[in-house]
């Protein structure tokens, strides 16, 4: 199927942490839109209805159920509405949250300090990991919500999501996952993770756009959660059109806000469809394979990866220290290969359209580039 993603036919796109390669249904998918508004005017029915399968798609894709997905336009959107719901409690005034996050999710939790509540952070270690140990001294019977991330954005290191939230719920705290780097990229099934909420975006390895992302609200916890940060979409009736009360969905709908990313909801059911298409487990494995040959290749360039080497530790982002990576970035660019950086690091991330001759060139770049990785 690369051939259905033309940017291969200029560089080699080993970026899918930033943003997936466009892919020809995801293009066909804003020619349809287009074609739709020119065809029918205004067809609000049926942008509601594909509302609606964007919803059904994303509730499959993570095994929930349809009324227990919100669909916002971005992460922050979602745990914005969640958070202005969450109400300050006695005794429960604390939020734990990893080093790990990203910034919008630490930034989100820090505004909630305004309303009363104490943030903690729990740090990593010197080896890129954060052991369980340390959520286990910071969760305890005054934390109200714990935000763990799946993958680390900014060092691919994975967090064991499941053994955070058993420890989480022993002490009857909630858990919010931040599954944006893994979802698309490997199977993500919300009971077996056993979390209350999770949010992610289809811009990456779900190879939607920018614009689409979602929350995960466990059912039973849906109408205990009134948020304050709302607009018509998340009405029990959209169409009743009152303005003069509050009557939020009894679904994870109510999490929602004005006006859905119409165009980024075609998008994004197309990039769910192609990506379910390729198959998501299947992807998971071809992309360990590609990143054990990389890891092959980084090693006899003795360059210092910094993602954790056990399988169950890492995704499929593969981060590497360098000395200067703006230069790397450039330099790889030039050579016609797509990475990106964050913090000291280099940024690989390959999908199912990757192949190992992409991992062959990437490693030929830095090894041309060698003085770079220190
Ligand atoms: C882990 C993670 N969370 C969240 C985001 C983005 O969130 P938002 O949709 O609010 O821009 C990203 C994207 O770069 C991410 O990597």
């Amino acid at each position: 199927m690369r051939h259905r993603f033309p940017v291969f036919e200029r560089r080699v796109y080993i970026n899918s942490c930033s943003q997936g390669a466009l892919s020809d249904s995801v293009r066909d998918a804003y020619a349809h839109y287009l074609g739709d508004w020119d065809e029918h005017g205004a067809p609000w029915e049926y942008w509601v209805g594909r509302l609606d399968a964007v919803r059904s798609s994303i509730a499959g894709l993570v095994e929930a159920d349809e009324d227990e997905i919100a669909v916002t336009t971005s992460v922050s959107a979602g745990v914005s509405a969640l958070a202005s719901g969450l109400r300050f409690e006695e005794g429960r005034d604390k939020v734990v949250i990893s080093d790990f996050e990203f910034p919008t999710i630490g930034q989100i939790w820090h505004a909630q300090e305004r309303r009363g509540f104490r943030v903690e952070h729990v740090p990593a270690e010197a080896d890129g990991t954060i052991p369980l140990e340390r959520f286990e001294a910071a969760i305890d019977e005054r934390t109200a919500l714990v935000a763990v991330t799946h993958v680390c954005f900014r060092n691919g290191s994975r967090l064991d999501v499941e053994a955070v939230t058993r420890l989480a719920h022993e002490r009857e705290t909630l858990v919010l996952v931040d599954a944006y780097q893994t979802v698309g990229s490997l199977p993500v099934d919300v009971h077996a993770l056993g979390c209350d909420f999770l949010v992610a975006g289809v811009l990456k390895y779900l190879l939607g756009s920018a614009g689409l992302a979602f929350l995960f609200c466990r059912r039973d916890l849906v109408v205990g959660i009134e948020p304050t940060t709302t607009g018509w979409f998340a009405d029990r009736d959209i169409f009743e059109m009152d303005i003069h009360d509050y009557s939020p969905a009894a679904s994870a709908r109510r999490f929602e806000a004005g006006t859905p990313p119409i165009p980024s909801i075609y998008a994004a059911i197309a990039g769910i469809e192609l990506m379910q298409e390729i198959g998501i487990a299947e992807t998971e494995l071809h992309v360990r394979e590609l990143n054990g040959l990389l890891r092959g290749g980084l090693s006899e360039l003795g360059a210092t990866v910094v993602t954790p080497a056990e399988p169950e530790r890492s995704g499929a982002l593969l981060c590497v220290r360098s000395t200067d990576v703006n230069a790397l970035v450039a330099a790889l660019d030039a050579a016609g290969i797509v990475t990106s950086s964050r913090d000291d690091n280099l940024r690989i991330s390959a999908h199912a359209y990757n192949t190992a001759e992409d991992v062959g060139a990437l490693l030929d770049a830095l090894a041309a580039n060698r003085a770079l990785l220190g």
